[in-house]
């Protein structure tokens, strides 16, 4: 049975198991060979991130370290907050340190743009950015990923890290949900 019949919120699977498994292994690739020599810290922006950071990191073939960082845009199943707060901050000193930030999603671009801006004050040397997918809408942040997956339509999606109302984040392939009041 296709996985995205079984859970009935959810209507149209727009990004597949093997799809995902195929870009995530040629961006490692990519980032493989760019970090040559560097040994990246990836630091996962929980909770969404945690899925795309374990494949990802798992793929590598360059030595590199691993962090979370987790803070909070939305709540209660998409109502979009003002600002973006730090809710756990990483474990080392980020000083001189190559950071590849590993997050699911680009919506208006305001999550990423500031852990950019957090980070690269933290002294590091460089601070890049990987990101699974990113919708095709008006960014009010303006950033550019390093590393993208996917560009996917603007509508509220699900899985392989990404939540509704923390539901739905273990489904193998990144589904569309019907849309949520923001
Ligand atoms: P931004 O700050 O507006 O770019 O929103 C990014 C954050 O909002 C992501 O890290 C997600 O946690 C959440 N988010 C935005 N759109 C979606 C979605 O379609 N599904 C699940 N989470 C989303
Ligand atoms: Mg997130």
């Amino acid at each position: 049975m296709n996985e995205t019949t079984i859970r009935p919120h959810i209507n149209r699977e727009l990004l597949s198991k093997t799809q995902i498994a195929r870009r995530i292994n040629e961006l490692a690739k990519q980032i493989s060979a760019d970090y040559k020599d560097q040994e990246p810290v990836l630091i996962g922006v929980l909770k969404g991130a945690f899925i795309v950071l374990a494949d990802l990191a798992r793929a590598l073939s360059v030595p590199h370290t691993i962090e979370f960082i987790a803070v909070s845009t939305y709540e209660h199943g998409g109502q979009a907050s003002d600002t973006v707060r730090l809710l756990m901050d990483v474990r080392r000193d980020l000083n001189n340190c190559h950071i590849l930030l590993v997050e699911d999603i680009i919506d208006s671009g305001k999550t990423l743009a500031y852990l950019v801006d957090l980070l690269k004050a933290r002294g590091a040397s460089s601070v890049k950015t990987c990101v699974l997918v990113r919708k095709q809408r008006e960014q009010v942040y303006a950033i550019e990923p390093d590393y993208l997956g996917f560009e996917i339509p603007d509508e509220w999606v699900v899985g392989y890290g990404l939540d509704y109302a923390e539901q739905y984040r273990t489904l193998s392939c990144v589904a569309a949900i019907d849309p949520v009041e923001k």
